[in-house]
């Protein structure tokens, strides 16, 4: 005979409460109302928005065969180390065969391996040993340009007769100058190139060896299509898209709106058949697997951001959003952080507001370093040598006890910082390489923007991993393709592995306590002590259970309000300072804490 344990027995009791409650609704309005969240937030459970996503920069992370580039063996020969960080899914930016104009974001053969990185049979035992390890693989779809060395475009631009000609945007010099639209990495910051060969222009948004596809064209969506489908059926676990908002364009190319002047990205995120592409897109593809999808949501208004991922309307998952990255800079330079700072207060209003477009439905993310960021400690938090290690576990803490899938970036568990280059030459990124080409035409400042960048510049974030302590960090046995950050002597996996207090070991922690605890991912956000400007404290609430997590972003003593929360009964849970402090409510510089409250 079975015997039913007593806690089955009161959980059954407790069903079959919840199902009269919903019967007779006059039991209770509030339990109803708060029931009724419950079910829409556990009812909806998903691999995706319980994954903690670690974002690897290739060609940075290890390198096997001492060329100076990381390599997909190097991943391979690192498994184990990107196992013992316990997260479950790796986002790889793009692998693919590419001239790298721009680091590979100019795909020139959407299904061959970059020849830098190794070939398709590495990439099928990496795939294989992330899998064995149970770890899900996501790779990088450049789908709204191709390289202009993709046979595509060769043979586009060969002639105006050619069957590939629109599979990108063409326009004939016959009717003039087409209207203005801006290029992210041009020099004259014109996205219309003149080809003399059809004597045309064509559309390139971002570089001129990066052309805009023609996603108007049915031929070129069922490519991209195919192509997808091509990386599922190898056993991919989902696309982080680029800047997948931009490819729908009104081809007829009018005058920019004024209000767009200025905001070139929204106005390209506002293209008439985005939406109807997307729903293609699940239809033909991405409903077909169990993976997950996420958009690099740039030019996508927080009004906008849940057309993209109401599950109703069946497009993406998730998108990220980039008011939060954006918010200290100085509009209408390049990227020039305001002396200041930036205020808490501005920033905790961001993620709340983000947090509330998603509390009932679709599903957020949050991230604070990637490839295109500068380091996240130096950025938000503060990378002196006294407060490099408790000001970056204070930022990782924030980034694993919100209410969303967090995308965290290779390097910040070891709080890698900006290495903050003193000269041009020592840049790689066409991004920075091009702001400076257009400075010096123009007698700028350049002083002022190499101090700029030694804050905002991406290739901040794309230095090489710091393995150890030996010659180039262990990283490669070559000249790497970017300096090494000189403190990789100090910062390194080696020296962080076996200290429990390291940075290391604290991002692990977090990890696990994510895993265990579902109310860190699913449970309601609550903002407190909203003006306090030094202090972000919130709860996170499910199912009963209340977690509170206070941080300190300032390098001060301070203390904070919450409000009629009572923590006499509050358990530490974790914390970046190894003595608690005498009262909960007071912090020391960058402190941060989780609490457990009844
Ligand atoms: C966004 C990517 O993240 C960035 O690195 C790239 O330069 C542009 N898209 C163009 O693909």
């Amino acid at each position: 005979m079975r015997l039913i344990p007593t806690a089955m027995i009161i959980k059954r009791i407790f069903q079959i409460l919840l199902s009269l409650s919903l019967i007779f609704p006059f039991l209770s309005c509030e339990n109803l109302q708060s029931n009724k969240e419950k079910k829409t937030v556990m009812a909806d459970r998903k691999w995706w928005k319980e994954a903690v996503v670690y974002q690897i920069y290739p060609r940075s992370f290890k390198d096997s065969n001492g060329d100076g580039i990381g390599d997909l063996k190097g991943i391979i020969s690192k498994l184990d180390y990107i196992k013992s960080l316990g997260i479950d899914v790796v986002w790889l930016n793009p692998i693919f065969t590419s001239p790298n104009d721009d680091n590979g974001y100019d795909i020139s053969d959407y299904r061959g391996i970059m020849k830098e990185f190794g070939t398709m049979d590495d990439f099928d035992l990496m795939l294989k040993g992330m899998h064995e390890r149970g770890i899900k693989l996501v790779l990088d779809l450049v789908a709204n340009h191709s390289s202009d060395e993709h046979e595509w475009f060769k043979q586009s631009r060969s002639s105006r007769s050619n069957p590939y000609r629109n599979y990108y945007y063409w326009w004939p010099e016959e009717k003039g100058k087409p209207a203005q639209r801006y290029s992210f990495f041009d020099v004259n910051s014109d996205a219309w190139k003149y080809d003399a060969t059809t004597k045309s222009y064509y559309l390139h948004y971002f570089s001129v060896k990066q052309p805009d596809l023609n996603w108007e064209n049915k031929a070129v969506r069922d490519e991209i299509f195919k192509m997808m489908c091509f990386w599922f059926d190898k056993g991919i676990d989902g696309f982080r898209m680029d800047v997948i908002p931009f490819i729908s364009k009104d081809t007829t190319f009018p005058e920019l709106p004024a209000k767009y002047n200025g905001n070139f990205g929204e106005y390209y995120a506002n293209g008439p058949h985005t939406h109807e592409f997307l729903r293609e897109m699940d239809s033909e593809v991405l409903s077909k697997y169990d993976v997950m999808s996420v958009a690099e949501g740039a030019g996508v208004t927080i009004n906008e951001a849940m057309d993209f991922v109401d599950p109703d309307r069946k497009e993406l998952n998730m998108l990220y959003h980039f008011d939060g990255v954006s918010l200290g800079y100085l509009p209408g330079e390049y990227k020039a952080p305001d002396p200041k700072g930036y205020s808490l207060v501005d920033f905790k209003t961001i993620y709340s507001r983000w947090d509330s477009v998603f509390a009932q439905k679709g599903w957020g993310t949050i991230y604070l370093g990637n490839h295109d960021q500068p380091r996240m400690v130096t950025r938000w938090g503060n990378d002196s040598p006294e407060y490099r290690e408790l000001s970056s576990k204070m930022l990782t803490t924030f980034l694993l006890t919100m209410h969303a899938t967090p995308y965290y970036y290779f390097g910040d568990e070891l709080a890698m910082s900006n290495i903050k280059f003193d000269n041009i030459d020592d840049y790689r990124d066409i991004e920075t390489l091009n702001m400076y080409k257009q400075v010096k035409s123009k007698n700028g400042d350049l002083k002022k923007l190499l101090e700029n960048q030694k804050i905002s510049g991406r290739d901040n974030g794309r230095t090489p991993f710091q393995w150890d302590s030996t010659a180039n960090a262990g990283f490669t046995t070559g000249n790497p393709w970017l300096k090494i950050n000189p403190n990789f002597k100090t910062v390194n996996v080696a020296a962080q592995e076996n200290d429990p207090n390291s940075v290391l070991n604290y991002f692990r922690k977090l990890v696990k306590l994510r895993k265990i605890e579902l109310t860190l991912v699913y449970g309601k956000y609550t903002l407190l002590d909203k003006n306090n400007p030094d202090i972000y404290a919130y709860t996170r609430e499910l199912e009963g259970k209340k977690i509170l997590i206070l941080l300190n972003f300032k390098a001060k003593n301070t203390s904070v309000a919450i409000g009629d929360i009572d923590l006499s009964k509050a358990k530490l849970i974790l914390s970046n300072y190894n003595e608690e402090s005498s009262t909960p409510m007071n912090l020391r510089p960058y402190e941060a804490k989780i609490f457990e409250l009844e």
